[in-house]
């Protein structure tokens, strides 16, 4: 069983996931670790983030892996070609610059086989901007989680402090998410919008553990 989880940036789908892979039992996917890691190596390698067939070459040649902390099922640290860039990958500088790197058609083609071929191995909770519509339109279970861009940018600065990566200065983060929002709706390729059959969930105001417990009843109905 596949459940798509898709939005945009911050509106709490790293933690409603890995929650409800826990409860269910799943494994999960986060597709934004992915495209950080490819715009990462763009970084490190110098590569223009207008170049979208550089970039595609890159998502080509570098293997993306997740592996686990000891005694924690799920997955938590994200590599690159054997470097671990878990922490890497959240910095301002990566959220700057990934948006640019997921327009690329030849990076999403790239990414998306290879979203495939992972969450094809078993049940997986798979989150995103397209899985629902690109990835696995076939996915049992589809919600488009919402909030409001400011409720979003605050969530994202407790988290970084949390974190200690990324910015902690509200205003910045604001404006990135607004930005990212913009690129990641208008752009060509799988842009971000619900699919037509996805349960719809705006948590604005709603605790994340409504959410979570709203995403396993369904799923239990599904399943
Ligand atoms: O989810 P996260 O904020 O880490 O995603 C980083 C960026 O990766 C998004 O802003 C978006 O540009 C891109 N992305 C995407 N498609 C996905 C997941 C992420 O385009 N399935």
């Amino acid at each position: 069983m596949i459940i798509a989880i898709d939005g945009p940036s911050g509106a709490g789908k790293s933690t409603v996931s890995k929650a409800v892979a826990r409860r269910l039992g799943f494994s999960c996917l986060d597709t934004g670790a992915m495209y950080r890691s490819i715009a990462w190596q763009a970084l490190q390698d110098g590569v223009s983030l207008e170049d979208g067939e550089a970039l595609g070459r890159i998502a080509d040649m570098h293997e993306i892996g997740f592996s686990h902390e000891p005694g924690d099922p799920l997955p938590r640290r994200v590599s690159i070609s054997g470097v671990d860039v878990t922490d890497a990958i959240r910095t301002a500088e990566i959220d700057r610059s990934v948006s640019a790197v997921a327009a690329a058609p030849a990076v999403r083609q790239a990414l998306v086989a290879q979203q495939q071929r992972i969450g094809r191995a078993g049940n997986y909770v798979v989150e995103g901007r397209d899985i629902g519509t690109a990835v696995f339109p076939e996915a049992e279970l589809k919600v488009f989680l919402t909030a409001s861009a400011a409720e979003r940018a605050h969530r994202r600065v407790a988290q970084n402090e949390r974190r200690g990566v990324g910015s902690t200065d509200y205003a910045e983060v604001l404006a990135d998410i607004e930005r990212r929002d913009a690129i990641d709706s208008s752009r060509d390729t799988s842009p971000l919008k619900p699919a037509p059959d996805a349960v719809q969930m705006d948590s604005t105001g709603r605790t994340i553990e409504q959410v979570i417990e709203r995403i396993c009843a369904l799923a239990q109905e599904k399943g």
